[in-house]
């Protein structure tokens, strides 16, 4: 199969690298020149682990190819994948721009049959959309199918979801489409779900809004449980062995970030009130989350009251581990307070740095360890659950820091050993440790 993909960010990148791997053509198409240089020369523009290795071996077995010319490569192609950004308007809803302008360029460059399959997630009816729009500008004597793929995969562990995911959804207009599809992805030898446009277009949106409110919830049942004096790591495990619930997403924290659920969820709470049903549920787990991503900074300013003049350590920016992504990750949130505080913040990230320099710029210092980051502070806030930081043993807290004050927002240590190495220890959902704390932070109310 000759296959194009319009778009080389993160699901454009990872699906064409994939792709090429069970034995496809693909030409990764961006009009972004120098990444297109870029990656020409095999370095990817993002960081995900095992990411550049297969881009390298697709393209020395002359599978991959990338080009800034999208004429060229939608001209030979039998299946184009649409990937390219759908990001959030000022009002939450998907902003179509890009997809748009894709189906306008595909519709202007194709000279034969082909698929079009839609991976960026898209509001319901969008593919209809597409459809239209290349129906009225492609020659006449070309059939273009259209198809709807969305994908599923998480950050730090692309590749691996690629080849091990749960299921593939199609959603086609006609059977001949979706099988050619189905074939595609045959090699993968992962379960294909084959559905009509908008049921796939909406199995998107509904699977990231359900994942954001098992987040959200389990966070509020942690606060909950910080009150009346219960233990959330014990409370998520007795709850995920329902295997009606099911263990997964069940980890209380500092609320969701990235690039999908936050935009995701409020692109479904624009596309209910579209359709005039407001989808209240929803409305209450992005409030919850708003609410959490700053819960440590609230908490530190119960404890200590003031926090100006305070150095304060940031273990980790990135939103999750094994990405450098810094979208919607928690720790702008919080970093953002303390300055307006009057915090002099050092952070610590092993990949996002430079990434966070371009967003904070000179506003906070940057340490190249977390050892670094915690010498001489007052608090240190654990934000990313980095091996790195998780890793790291409690004695360097003691050692590094002016006054060993930790605030956890990924629970990574168990209360006993913070106890054991005599720290101020706050987490999410469980007992706060220390003495200063018990005096300033109650949580049997
Ligand atoms: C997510 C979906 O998992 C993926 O299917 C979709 O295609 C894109 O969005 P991603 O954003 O890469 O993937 O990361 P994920 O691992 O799902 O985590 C998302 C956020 O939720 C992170 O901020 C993470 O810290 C948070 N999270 C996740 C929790 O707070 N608790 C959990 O139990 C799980």
């Amino acid at each position: 199969m000759n296959i194009a993909i319009a778009g080389t960010g993160y699901v454009g990148l990872v699906t064409g690298v994939c792709l090429a791997h069970i034995g496809h053509h693909v030409t990764c198409v961006d009009k972004d020149k120098e990444k297109i240089a870029k990656m020409s020369q095999g370095i990817s523009p993002i960081y995900e682990p095992g990411l550049e290795e297969l881009m390298k071996e697709n393209m020395d077995a002359k599978r991959l190819h990338f080009t800034a010319n999208p004429k060229e490569a939608y001209a030979n192609a039998n299946v184009i994948y649409i990937a390219v950004g759908t990001p959030e308007r000022e009002d939450g809803s998907a902003d179509l721009q890009y997809v748009e302008d894709a189906a306008r360029e595909i519709a202007r460059s194709i000279a034969n049959d082909v698929i079009v399959v839609t991976k960026s997630t898209v509001p319901v009816g969008t593919n209809e959309r597409i459809k239209h729009i290349i129906e009225m500008e492609k020659p006449p004597y070309v059939r273009v199918d259209i198809v709807s793929n969305p994908e599923f995969l998480r950050e730090g562990s692309a590749i691996y979801d690629t080849f091990h995911g749960d299921r593939i959804v199609i959603g086609a207009e006609n059977e001949e489409a979706a099988n050619v599809i189905a074939k595609i992805n045959e090699p993968f030898g992962i379960p294909i779900i084959k559905t009509d446009l908008r049921s796939a277009e909406m199995i998107k949106y509904a699977a990231n809004a359900f994942l954001a409110t098992k987040i959200s919830f389990i966070n509020e049942i942690a606060n909950i449980c910080e009150k009346v004096g219960a233990n959330i790591d014990d409370v998520a495990y007795g709850i995920g062995q329902d295997h009606r619930i099911g263990p997964h997403f069940l980890r209380a924290g500092i609320g969701y970030g990235g690039s999908c659920f936050p935009k995701d969820t409020k692109a479904l709470v624009q596309l209910s009130g579209n359709v005039d049903h407001p989808f209240e549920l929803l409305q209450s787990v992005i409030k919850v989350n708003n609410r959490q991503r700053v819960i440590l900074y609230e908490k530190a300013k119960q404890v200590c009251g003031s926090l100006y003049g305070k150095k304060a350590a940031v273990l980790g920016l990135a939103f999750k581990p094994n990405t450098d992504d810094m979208r919607e990750a928690p720790s702008l949130a919080i970093i953002e307070r303390l300055l307006a505080d009057g915090v002099r913040v050092t952070a610590y990230d092993p990949v996002a740095t430079e990434k966070a320099k371009a967003l904070l710029g000179d506003r906070i210092d940057y340490a190249s360890s977390p050892e670094e980051a915690l010498a001489g502070a007052d608090l240190a806030f654990i934000v990313t659950e980095w091996k790195q930081i998780v890793e790291l043993p409690l004695s360097v807290f003691a050692q590094q820091m002016a006054t060993p004050l930790i605030f956890d927002g990924r629970n990574c240590y168990a209360l006993d050993e913070a106890e054991k190495h005599g720290l101020q220890y706050v987490s999410i959902g469980r007992r706060a440790v220390g003495q200063i704390l018990n005096n300033h932070y109650s949580f049997c109310q």
